[in-house]
């Protein structure tokens, strides 16, 4: 008894694992362990015997579980010490350093006009960059011989050989939106169209693509009053302070009349400053949307009137960051992006009207 006794207590304090240990159960009190085929013997002894014999052989069995159950705990103990300490994290390290993109300025005034027109009432509309000729130049009365189609300097696609078809443009202005709106929506309307534009043209104001937006609000009684007062809003929004306009008739076969809008600013030593001065800076084409346009959109102009404009995007951008060039808007440079770009937390930075 004693021998058993100590061959399992030792076996199981040195177990080296739970399936070590669940073997030397097996062998000990398992059906056929050595314990268990002992007990057995008890039915073949005397009384006298199996009354010595069975508390101690009972006790050996209670020793050896619960010296199976107390090594089976310190194994899982040691277990969860060791994956403690492998998987430990040293969570006050600092993080590696991540790449961080930034919003580009063009981007920004994106958002920046949308917000502040959506305040006033205009959706967003949108139409493809690559247009109908009709669209952008037809429909906007402006005929084939016209001398705006070719100050424009338009792009022309590629048509297939045989292929007769007037050929598509890339749009030269936001403007065809306004046929596309109308023919969509019908009248009233009240939208304002942001988008890509392109004119084979280059140098430090002008680049291939740019951006503008386009303004179209038509309704009963619509008129040049309410066109200055949405723009002086707008720009006032967006300066951030009160700026004023001035309008001066212009041309725009699309419009009539037509104005061409400078905003009030002050030239110092190569720096413009808009808000203040006496200087003006042209921004914007706009006028009242001429009769053949909105009959060309589906619009009875007896019935319907209304204004409309069209204004650079990159060039208002400039004129708010102080960004010098526009051609460094296109070029990816890695270092202007960070320098102008902004941080996409950034809201959009518009305060109300002035
Ligand atoms: N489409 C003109 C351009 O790109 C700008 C313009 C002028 C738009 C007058 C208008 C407008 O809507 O009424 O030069």
């Amino acid at each position: 008894m004693n021998d058993l006794k100590t061959k399992y207590l030792s076996a199981i304090a040195a177990a080296a694992d739970e399936s070590a240990l669940e073997e030397l159960r097996v062998q000990a009190v398992g059906k056929k362990g050595e314990v268990s085929l002992k007990m057995r013997e008890l039915g073949k002894m005397t009384p006298e015997e199996r009354q010595v014999m069975g508390p101690q052989l009972n006790a050996l069995k209670d020793e050896i579980n619960s010296a199976l159950a107390a090594k089976k705990v310190a194994l899982a103990d040691a277990a969860l010490d060791i994956r403690l300490k492998e998987e430990w994290l040293d969570v006050t390290l600092p993080v590696r350093p991540q790449r961080q993109g930034s919003i580009h300025p063009v981007s920004q005034v994106w958002e920046e006009c949308t917000a502040i027109f959506a305040d006033m009432g205009f959706a967003v509309a949108e139409g493809p960059q690559v247009e109908q000729a009709w669209y952008n130049f037809d429909a906007l009365n402006i005929p084939g011989h016209h001398p705006a189609r070719a100050e424009m300097d338009t792009f022309y696609m590629h048509r297939a050989e045989g292929d007769d078809r007037p050929p598509h443009v890339l749009r030269t202005h936001t403007s065809p939106v306004q046929i596309r709106s109308m023919e969509k929506h019908g009248a009233p309307l009240r939208i304002i169209c942001p988008g890509r534009v392109y004119r084979a043209d280059y140098d430090q104001t002008h680049t291939p693509m740019f951006h503008q937006v386009e303004g179209l609000a038509i309704g009963k009684d619509i008129s040049m009053a309410n066109l200055k007062w949405v723009l002086e809003e707008f720009f006032s929004a967006y300066f951030g302070k009160k700026v004023k306009t001035r309008f001066r008739a212009s041309h725009f076969p699309f419009t009539e009349p037509s104005a061409e809008v400078d905003i009030q600013c002050s030239w110092e030593n190569g720096t413009v400053k808009v808000g203040e001065g006496d200087g003006w800076l042209e921004v914007l084409g706009s006028g009242m949307v001429h009769p053949k346009v909105l009959e060309a959109g589906g619009i009875d102009p007896k019935e319907w009137q209304g204004f409309a404009f069209g204004m650079g995007i990159d060039r208002i951008a400039m004129l708010k960051y102080g960004i010098p060039d526009l051609r460094a808007f296109f070029d990816s440079d890695l270092r202007w992006l960070r320098h102008y770009g902004f941080s996409a937390l950034q809201v959009p930075t518009i305060r109300g009207g002035v």
